[in-house]
């Protein structure tokens, strides 16, 4: 179990040096990605166009576009509720990006309005990964990152 706290302060460390969202998250999925054992991919979804766009992310190569209500991820955006999915094959409408994954959890992003503007998704080939404390780390998390987050 990742000490959640101290990802936290690290992140709010890279924050404090550039909030600008592409270091900001690429350093963020490299802290998960370094902390996390048990995961095959770590990274962003980004709100774009009415579409989440693939952002900075640690693993393989990923879908470029999901669609509102598509998937652990769109449903995520669409609910405005993490997604903590014990067994992805389960889950109806999930994507497979790596055929590998089989649990995953997905945590939205909020702009200062209170709107979805991004997705945080993580993926492991265990099923029953993640667990309730990592729900909480990982929403402070993204807590830690929506609070200074810029985009131009
Ligand atoms: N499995 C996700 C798609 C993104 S990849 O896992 C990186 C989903 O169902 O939304």
């Amino acid at each position: 179990m990742p000490d959640y706290d101290l990802l936290s302060e690290q992140l709010t460390g890279f924050l404090d040096t550039d909030p600008y969202f592409v270091p900001a998250m690429s350093n963020a999925a490299a802290l998960l990605w370094e902390a996390l054992d048990d995961i095959n991919w770590a990274g962003f979804y980004i709100v774009r166009n009415g579409l989440l766009v693939l952002g900075p992310f640690q693993g393989k190569t990923a879908c470029i576009h999901i669609k509102k209500g598509k998937g652990v991820c769109g449903t995520a955006w669409e609910k405005d509720e993490t997604q903590l999915v014990p067994n992805v094959h389960e889950f109806p409408g999930h994507i497979a990006c790596d055929s590998a994954s089989n649990s995953e959890i997905v945590v939205p992003i909020h702009d200062k309005s209170g709107a979805v503007i991004a997705v945080l998704d993580i993926d492991s080939p265990s099923l029953n990964r993640f667990t309730e404390a990592d729900r909480k780390g990982l929403q402070s998390f993204a807590k830690a990152i929506e609070s200074s987050l810029v985009w131009d």
